[in-house]
């Protein structure tokens, strides 16, 4: 277990870098859309999302959507289930698609390859930290807060084992 989170991103550098992509969305898809979270980890990030979304004028549906995750480790298990799905009335709208973290890119991948099978108006794709160093599946987030290293990640809504989505900074995991 770790011992410590440094922080990396304070919440001021978060929710500066939170409103400027609520301005680039803003800027890029025209007409209603729907939020679609990846949970668990999104949970925050949404919530701070959403409410930029709003000062911007816009007034997006939320869902979330539950995947497989690393369960109590820090490794990717490979292979991605559905744990939680959206409603099906989504079909036809535009698509906003969030995630704390795109990794090995499998998660998003998976959620993508889902949304498009339901014949979506528009798919775009938001991640609040890019790893792309550690990619295995080919794919770019349309949005990104931060792009980083290959650091393990905790807290604005990331765990390590399930602890630290409380904290409202972005630290990295250390021993
Ligand atoms: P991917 O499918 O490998 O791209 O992994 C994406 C998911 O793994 C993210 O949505 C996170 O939930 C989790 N994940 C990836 N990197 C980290 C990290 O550094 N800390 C905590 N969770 C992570
Ligand atoms: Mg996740």
């Amino acid at each position: 277990m770790a011992k410590t989170i440094e922080p990396l991103f304070d919440e001021a550098a978060i929710a500066e870098r939170v409103d400027a992509l609520a301005e680039e969305i803003d800027q890029a898809i025209t007409g209603d859309f729907v939020v679609v979270g990846l949970l668990k980890g999104s949970f925050i990030f949404v919530a701070d999302l959403a409410r930029a979304l709003y000062r911007k004028g816009r007034e997006p549906r939320i869902e979330f959507m539950r995947l497989s995750s690393y369960g109590m480790g820090t490794q990717s298990a490979g292979e991605v289930h559905l744990l939680g799905d959206i409603p099906t009335d989504i079909a036809g709208g535009q698509i906003l698609l969030v995630d704390d973290i795109v990794d090995t890119g499998r998660s998003i991948a998976y959620a993508m390859a889902l949304m498009k099978q339901r014949e979506v108006a528009g798919l775009w794709t938001c991640a609040l930290l890019d790893k792309p160093s550690r990619r295995e599946v080919e794919v770019t987030a349309d949005f990104v807060g931060f792009s980083i290293e290959d650091l393990f990640i905790a807290g604005y809504g990331i765990d390590y084992a399930e602890k630290y989505r409380y904290l409202p900074y972005i630290g990295v995991a250390t021993d």
